[in-house]
């Protein structure tokens, strides 16, 4: 797939059918959120796959937004290890660009996924924190449901001009 037809494809998915997503597959994705850009090259960034549905179900128990869990078949929690930090105020737009890749690279693979806060509710991230043992270090930053769809979305259409000025603010 193009690189821009994906991203016009890429939706929020938040229905999945019941087939199983690979290993290999998980980890295809989580090389993709490897590969973002990142201030100093830090690379803030750890994972937690989940793919025990006990657990998918407790998380979704503590965060009302994220009830489409319940159904993934899998989820990545992306994670920012505060020791990591070079410069200390950029984890969180790394961490923000290793999802984009990740919801990406599910949209070319077929899956369907969506970016579930947690970051920068106190209370879902110690809920988080609190259900898997993370340490203090590790923000869990946000959770990607992933499974195959059981949705369509329309693809996103085209170009907004009244977002956007040209050398001036008018
Ligand atoms: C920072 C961020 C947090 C989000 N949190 C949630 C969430 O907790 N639950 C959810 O269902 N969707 C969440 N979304 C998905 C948005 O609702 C979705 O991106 C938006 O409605 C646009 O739809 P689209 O992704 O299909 O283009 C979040 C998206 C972003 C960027």
């Amino acid at each position: 797939m193009e690189a821009i037809e994906c991203i016009m494809k890429r939706r929020s998915i938040r229905k999945y059918t019941d087939k199983a997503v690979d290993k290999e597959l998980v980890e295809k994705l989580l090389s993709a959120g490897m590969a973002a850009p990142s201030a100093v090259n830090e690379q803030p960034w750890k994972f937690l796959v989940v793919d025990d549905k006990e657990k998918l179900n407790r998380i979704a128990d503590v965060h009302v937004h994220g009830q489409m869990l319940r159904s993934a078949a899998v989820a990545i929690i992306v994670c920012g290890d505060l020791d990591l930090r070079k410069r200390p105020d950029y984890w969180v737009q790394d961490c923000s660009a290793c999802t984009q890749n990740i919801l990406l690279a599910a949209t070319d693979s077929g899956l369907g996924s969506v970016w579930t806060a947690l970051y920068p509710s106190e209370e879902r991230i110690e809920a988080v924190r609190k259900l898997f043992g993370i340490p203090k270090n590790i923000v869990p930053f946000c959770i990607i449901p992933l499974g195959y769809p059981n949705e369509e979305k329309p693809k996103k259409e085209g170009y907004d001009g009244s977002r956007v000025e040209w050398n001036e603010w008018k």
